[in-house]
């Protein structure tokens, strides 16, 4: 991969396409059949300290933040440790307790995000343990973490982020395994999880092969002033990250919500007017979430849903391959970049530069 455009219109599009080789090297090299477990070199921690890790804190801004929070989660499903993630510049703020049983991880494309940064610089004074997952070798926050992993995802230039987050997402998935098999995943679960992350690559380039569909949908909803996005738990990380890639290059206002909290707020804005963008993942949850979409058909509302199969209550939906469960989060977002990417076409965007925004934020 190269900073070259390769016969793409935008860098955003090369970026979206070169996934499925860049997921390809993310995993590359690091799988251990024997043991059904990862290798993570760089990590710098032994499985006595992994045993001993009581909580996990996740830092990031933007993009990184929301890979974070599917981090946190895969982190509680695969190893049962407590994670969260957290806006490094809030952390940063709020003179947050700084726990020794807590393992903090610094989440950053470029590595050099000033916020991020000067959260780990304040960690370590307070003599925390913080590895990096970054995907500039050899960046500030790399140099300062004490270990960590990079996620391989070559060259990133638009200012969107999509491959580094997909890629940033498999790595926390190998981080959550790795820390799992060394606590309490079983050795079945860990082979169960190897061979979702083998079948990543091929069904990322059955998702980019829908892009006409795509494009013909974004067409559709390209005249909306503002749009709906929800999910449920593994959804709704996933839901935040398509709102905040369709904000940033379309400029249509998008706002995400959890499918549940639906009744609390947000279903007084249902109207035709109002599209919805549903995850539904073919999970334990698939029965609410129909439920919520059904609360939105009611209220005369437009639905896109992402999904494993068609649902009846959509206007239309994205058929997804399905994975293991807790993967599944990695697919269902790459469509809805397509989607933010087609939409910001029909409406003539920067769409590589998108206004008032920067690539990374090195300034306070
Ligand atoms: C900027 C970029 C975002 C990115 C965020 C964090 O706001 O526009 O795309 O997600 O910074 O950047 P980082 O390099 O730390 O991941």
């Amino acid at each position: 991969e190269s900073y070259d455009m390769g016969g793409h219109d935008t860098y955003m599009h090369k970026e979206i396409v070169e996934q499925v080789e860049a997921v390809d090297r993310v995993l590359r090299g690091r799988i251990d059949d024997r043991f059904a477990t990862v290798h993570l070199g760089g990590l710098n921690l032994d499985p006595g300290e992994a045993r001993r890790v009581r909580r996990i804190k996740i830092l990031g801004c933007g993009t990184s933040y929301h890979a974070g929070q599917i981090g946190a989660q895969l982190i509680e499903e695969l190893a049962r440790i407590p994670a969260d993630a957290e806006p490094a510049s809030e952390f940063r703020y709020r003179n947050p307790v700084v726990d020794p049983d807590t393992l903090y991880v610094a989440v950053s494309q470029s590595g050099e995000t000033y916020d991020v940064l000067a959260a780990v610089q304040e960690l370590k004074r307070k003599g925390a343990r913080v590895l990096g997952i970054v995907n500039v070798v050899g960046s500030a926050i790399a140099r300062e973490a004490d270990g960590g992993t990079y996620v391989h995802a070559g060259p990133e230039v638009c200012v969107v982020s999509t491959k580094c987050f997909t890629n940033t997402v498999v790595a926390f998935a190998l981080l959550a395994l790795h820390l799992g098999r060394i606590r309490d995943l079983s050795v079945a679960d860990g082979k169960r999880i190897i061979e979702g992350l083998r079948r990543l690559p091929g069904q990322i380039d059955e998702i980019l092969k829908t892009e006409p569909e795509i494009k013909q949908l974004a067409k559709q909803y390209a005249d909306a002033r503002s749009m709906l996005f929800i999910g449920r738990v593994r959804g709704y990380p996933v839901a935040r990250e398509a709102s905040l890639k369709l904000k940033e290059v379309s400029y249509i206002h998008a706002e995400a919500y959890p499918a549940s909290e639906l009744k609390h707020g947000p279903l007084a804005l249902i109207e035709p007017a109002m599209p919805t963008v549903a995850i539904v993942p073919d999970d334990d949850l698939l029965e609410k979430n129909r439920a919520a979409l059904e609360e939105i058909k009611a209220r005369s509302g437009r639905i896109l849903a992402v999904a494993h199969q068609p649902q009846e209550k959509a206007d239309h939906t994205i058929v997804v391959p399905k994975n293991e469960d807790e993967l599944d989060p990695i697919l269902m977002g790459i469509p809805l970049q397509l989607f933010a990417y087609h939409t910001a076409l029909a409406l003539g965007r920067d769409i590589d530069k998108p206004r008032n925004l920067a690539k990374s934020v090195t300034v306070e």
